[in-house]
């Protein structure tokens, strides 16, 4: 092979990989985790290239999985079978800068017992078994056949966590309290059971996300009274938690049947929609727009429209976008005005100064869960009509 397996120059040059995780890192090789047909993503975890078999082209796979990269390991919870890529991916081996950014937030000790919601390919949970010793730790997994995958990848490195199927929002009580809790698949509301289940003085480190878009880790300090409190440490781009993913009805579901602009009243707009797109943008617009998402139909020439919808179906809206314009039409329909929401979440962001993903934060209390801005006193408004 022309390269260095298991070279772990990747990480230590990102900073991810901290001293005291390089044993595990060496000790246990992401090779013995990574399935023979994988699909190499890209870095933000967005995109995926073609499909890599082992059997096929060995070369290409050691690469893939001794690359700095995320590795699609299933689509579709697992109804696609071909050689092309499915529509959406639920599995995964996490970007190894990931996994170690987020086991340095974990800030682990030894003798800590840990919970770790989705299991995947069974690498994140067989390092932290290597570091704290198995029966400290807890990995839970929704899929059985992943799951299954995952302790047979376990048995041959040699490591053997509790690995069970189930439902990760509901923790794993008989094992509690945990001194830490993880998260490798992201949501958008912390369940309950985590926090109850980490002991005061613990941490939650889970995926973040809006419904619109952009995400962020967050790392929660547990609280005596029962709440999780803490910032965001990093952009991330996680599969979502199975059971809050975002409904997107089809795009018929909103003209519904009509020629656009239908019913929709027009307007202009000077903020561009190519100014609402940076994954910080889609995370601030998230916050104060819920239950709405965004879709790009492109023309060919440069033209665009961004279109914004809710997820109830009631509501729409259309931007267009022209390279040289400085005015953009708009049309928006049903009871929400999903384009004001937009210009008025980002006109909350300019007013306070745009700030980055590090000035915000997460309270997740009895009464739900709120992000703030610089502190928890300060929760950010929500702008939906
Ligand atoms: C990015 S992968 C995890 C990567 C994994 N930690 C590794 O080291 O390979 C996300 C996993 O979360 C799982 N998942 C999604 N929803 C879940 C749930 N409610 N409970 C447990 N696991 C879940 C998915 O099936 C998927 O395998």
């Amino acid at each position: 092979m022309g390269f260095a397996r298991n070279q772990p120059d990747y990480e230590v040059k990102a900073g991810a990989l901290t001293s005291d995780w390089l044993g595990s890192f060496q000790a246990v090789p992401r090779e013995l985790f990574v399935p023979d047909r994988i699909w190499p993503g890209i870095a933000d975890g967005t995109r995926q290239t073609g499909l890599v078999d082992r059997a096929k082209d060995p070369e290409a796979w050691f690469e893939a999985v001794y690359s700095d990269i995320p590795l699609t390991t299933q689509w579709d919870d697992g109804r696609h079978s071909g050689n092309g890529l499915g529509t959406m991916p639920t599995s995964s081996s996490s970007m190894p800068r990931m996994v170690f950014s987020m086991l340095a937030d974990l800030d682990v000790a030894d003798g800590h017992r840990v919970l770790e919601i989705g299991t995947g390919t069974g690498w994140n949970a067989g390092l932290l078994a290597h570091r704290l010793g198995g029966a400290n730790v807890v990995s839970v997994e929704y899929d059985a056949d992943v799951s299954m995958a995952a302790v047979e990848n376990l048995r041959r490195a040699g490591l053997a966590p509790l690995a069970l199927v189930g439902d990760g929002r509901l923790g794993h009580p008989a094992s509690a309290p945990f001194d830490r809790v993880i998260a490798t698949c992201s949501v958008g509301e912390v369940p309950r059971a985590w926090v109850e289940q980490a002991r005061p003085g613990g941490l939650i480190v889970a995926p973040w996300g809006t419904e619109y878009g952009g995400e962020y880790i967050a790392r929660l300090v547990v609280g005596n009274d029962g709440t999780a409190n803490g910032p965001f440490t990093r952009s991330s781009a996680f599969m979502r938690l199975r059971q809050q993913r975002t409904e997107r009805p089809p795009f018929e579901a909103y003209l519904k049947g009509q020629e656009w602009p239908s019913d929709g009243t027009r307007s202009t707009t000077t903020l561009s929609p190519a100014d609402i797109g940076g994954w910080l943008a889609q995370f601030v617009i998230g916050l104060h727009v819920p239950g709405a998402f965004w879709r790009v139909e492109r023309y060919g020439d440069g033209t665009y429209t961004l279109w914004t919808y809710s997820t109830d179906t009631r509501s729409w809206a259309s931007a267009g976008y022209e390279p040289e314009a400085t005015e953009y039409t708009v049309v928006q329909s049903g009871p929400r005005r999903l384009w004001d929401e937009t210009e008025a979440a980002c006109l909350w962001w300019e007013e306070n100064s745009r700030p980055g993903f590090d000035r915000f934060g997460l309270t997740v209390d009895g009464e739900g869960e709120r992000v703030w801005l610089g502190s928890p006193d300060q929760p950010i408004p929500c702008l939906s009509t």
